[in-house]
């Protein structure tokens, strides 16, 4: 995610000579993605590449250079082997982010006017996948845990029940499943895709967040974020693929459809360098370094009293902010203004991203910082969330492309039971639509989303985008 333009009281300072080091601010915690922590973490051989003159890296596909969609070249060379670094059969190297190849992924699965099975949780970049590709979502609910307001990962009996809901109204042309979540929480993806196997469909799983471990879970297509958790630039990404349930032409058609004609040798160098460097022994001392950080962290926030999550990804710190009396865009406002950068505000929880590398004053900081934020804001716990009011498996009543285009108006909140969506609700970050455009609001959603308004201060408008009566 981006964050907005720091106000200037938090970009890095140049010492001044005059003042001593008591009297000047601390400096920045920067726990945000891109994950290399503004340069700390970045792969060893791009910070070499980003060393060399300016703007030398910036080619064009030249031959003996090439590009994604060509069969020759050090970038063909380059994805062949990533590929057989993380155990796929292809590999595709992407420059619009993870968003861009979950797009080209869904758009090489499904073919258009079919229906593709999504889960609630699912990132914007989906949804846009679905018009561009005139695909019709059908949306599964998950689990939800109250106390912390996050979504959980399904099991395979869960999944079961969904799949056998949502073939019960038609065929489906592909599964997606998030894992791991934002928050570093991991589904069972052996067990998931053994379920979507059997009922003889082609799984995608979106691990932006991850590390391409679904592969080895039997994932047919999986997309990588290498600024997420990985030391690339942001859009740097990649589209790993395996088996026979795609085919590779439709992703090249695809990727022809929607990614530049003039792909960045900046980003695509990116890509390489992050997955490599992860792949390698180095990368992995570095990973089990951090990760050694992120669990002495915790325990150090744990003998605090503070509520910090635990169970997924020792690299992201969940505070449940919640527990704490504090909704977590609050918990973020006071750290920003001290310096403290973290990367998703939500309600009950705040998230920090340690970053590859990070950085040399964490452990001894943030704790401190994070009880003096209790002991400023806390209170009493806030009341656990309700659950989404949503069926297991819901298909928009108006197609998605054909509400999101058709003369709309804004209703308040309060006035909209009944009517159609034309546009998202979608607070950024995390980009997880709580509404989409087709989606018909009955009375216990729009009472729901009401209470959404309140918890998502500022980021939630107190009126929708309706399909115009
Ligand atoms: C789960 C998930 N998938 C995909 C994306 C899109 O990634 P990118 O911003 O690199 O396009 C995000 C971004 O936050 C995400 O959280």
């Amino acid at each position: 995610m981006i964050r907005p333009l720091l106000p200037a009281a938090l970009r890095p300072r140049r010492r001044l000579a005059l003042l001593p080091p008591s009297l000047l601010p601390p400096p920045l915690l920067p726990l945000h993605l891109p994950a290399h922590g503004r340069g700390r973490g970045l792969a060893p051989a791009l910070a070499r590449l980003l060393r060399q003159p300016p703007g030398s890296w910036d080619l064009p596909e030249l031959p003996e250079f090439g590009g994604p969609l060509e069969a020759e070249g050090a970038v063909a060379e380059a994805q062949a082997r990533c590929a057989a670094l993380l155990g796929a059969e292809r590999c595709w190297f992407g420059v619009n982010g993870a968003s861009g190849l979950l797009q080209v992924a869904l758009l090489a699965l499904a073919p258009p006017g079919s229906r593709v099975l999504l889960p609630r949780h699912l990132h914007r970049s989906l949804l846009h996948g679905c018009l561009l590709g005139q695909l019709r979502p059908v949306l599964f609910d998950l689990p939800f845990d109250a106390t912390t307001g996050l979504w959980q990962p399904p099991d395979a009996a869960w999944l079961e029940r969904v799949l056998q809901a949502a073939l019960a109204d038609g065929p489906l042309a592909a599964v997606v499943l998030v894992s791991p979540s934002y928050h570093g929480f991991a589904a069972d993806l052996p067990v998931l895709a053994a379920v979507v196997h059997r009922a003889g469909l082609p799984l995608l799983v979106d691990q932006a967040h991850g590390r391409g471990e679904a592969l080895a879970a039997g994932a047919d297509l999986v997309v990588l974020s290498c600024q997420k958790a990985a030391g690339g630039l942001a859009q740097s990404a990649a589209l790993l693929a395996q088996g026979c349930r795609y085919r590779p032409e439709a992703i090249e058609r695809a990727l022809l459809w929607l990614q530049t004609s003039s792909p960045s040798a900046l980003l695509l160098a990116s890509t390489e360098a992050a997955l490599l460097h992860g792949a390698s022994a180095a990368g992995r001392q570095r990973r089990r370094r951090a990760e050694a950080q992120g669990l002495e962290l915790r325990q150090r926030c744990q003998r605090l009293g503070l509520p910090v999550l635990a169970g997924g990804d020792p690299l992201r710190l969940v505070l449940h902010s919640g527990a704490l009396g504090i909704n977590g865009l609050e918990a973020d406002a006071w750290l920003l203004q001290r310096g403290v950068i973290a990367e998703l505000p939500e309600p009950t929880t705040l998230t920090f991203c340690l970053g590859e590398r990070p950085p040399r004053q964490l452990l001894r900081r943030l704790p401190r910082i994070l009880r003096a934020l209790a002991a400023e804001l806390g209170g009493q716990p806030l009341p656990p969330a309700d659950p989404p009011p949503l069926p297991l498996v819901a298909e928009p009543e108006l197609e998605l492309g054909d509400a999101w285009r058709r003369p709309a108006e804004p209703v308040p909140l309060a006035a909209v039971a009944g009517r159609i969506a034309a546009a998202p609700l979608c607070p950024y970050p995390p980009g997880i639509p709580l509404l989409i455009p087709g989606e018909r609001l009955d009375p216990r959603r729009v009472a729901w989303l009401q209470q959404q308004a309140l918890r998502w201060p500022g980021q939630i408008a107190d009126t929708v985008r309706v399909v115009a009566a």
